[in-house]
């Protein structure tokens, strides 16, 4: 069985590449399921209902969150009322919405784990053990699960890849909106790649209008933080998973901009 996975989706412009380039992506690697970071995609800030449902038709299966979130309030008013997002397991018990979906299609399934950092970001439950819980959970039901955490250190990222080597199929990073190149198989059979990168402005600074950081750098005054304008880029990795074992047989990188461009 085959993932895709799409990273951080910002702002309109991310939304942009989605509806530009993911149907092209699945048409060219035909993954089973596609998975979409969307936390950063109303305005780099939170997610609608009005955006989840776009995303589910550009073709994702899932969508996956972070720390931004609640930070578009309309996240309330849908999350209990659908099954296609996950926003990280360590939030405190009783948050709304769930850390763990599950993806299903004919007899295969796998479980969808978002979980997230705790260095240089709010001081949530412990991801590690959080992810204890839920894999004992999800391996009842199959050895296939999939993990976004959610950070900002690579040295919590590949920690918590080796820690869950041999139990989960995939541990991919996100939030720092940079792809690495350090896409691997760790040696029980996990996929591992630090940060899949951001969907989004490919000119910007992580994502943000260039002048508006630059100042922030130059003068530490408060600055209005908007999306750059102009070209677009798409960050994603493709993993194959042995259905049997839930161990990972490939991983692949694809970043779609102007230095990479997509011929389909
Ligand atoms: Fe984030």
């Amino acid at each position: 069985m085959r993932i895709l996975f799409v990273g951080d989706v910002y702002g309109k412009l991310g939304r942009t590449m989605i509806k530009e380039y993911l149907q092209k992506l699945k048409a060219c690697y035909k993954p089973t399921f596609t998975i979409v970071n969307g936390e950063n995609a109303a305005h780099g800030k939170g997610i609608t209902e009005k955006i989840y449902r776009e995303m589910m038709d550009s073709g994702a299966d899932m969508i996956t969150m972070g720390n931004h979130t609640w930070d578009n309030r309309d996240i309330f008013e849908f999350i209990d009322n659908v099954n296609r997002i996950v926003r990280p397991a360590n939030f405190p018990e009783g948050t709304p919405g769930v850390g763990m979906q599950y993806l299903k299609i004919n007899q295969l399934e796998m479980a969808v784990i978002n979980l997230q950092g705790r260095t240089f970001l709010p001081a949530l439950d412990d991801p590690f053990r959080t992810a204890d819980h839920l894999i004992e959970e999800a391996r009842k039901r199959t050895p296939m699960i999939f993990v976004d955490i959610h950070a900002e250190t690579t040295s919590e990222k590949m920690a918590l890849a080796w820690y869950l080597d041999g139990r989960v199929s995939a541990v991919v990073g996100t939030h720092t909106h940079v792809q690495t190149a350090d896409e691997r198989i760790l040696p029980k059979g996990t996929a591992y790649l630090t940060d899949v990168g951001m969907t989004g402005p490919y000119d910007g600074i992580i994502g943000v209008e260039r002048e508006a950081v630059i100042k922030k750098f130059l003068t530490n005054l408060p600055v209005r933080f908007e999306s750059e304008k102009g070209r677009g880029q798409l960050s994603s990795v493709i993993i194959d998973i042995d259905e049997q074992t839930g161990k990972a047989t490939h991983i692949q990188r694809r970043l779609i901009n102007d230095d990479h461009p997509f011929y389909d």
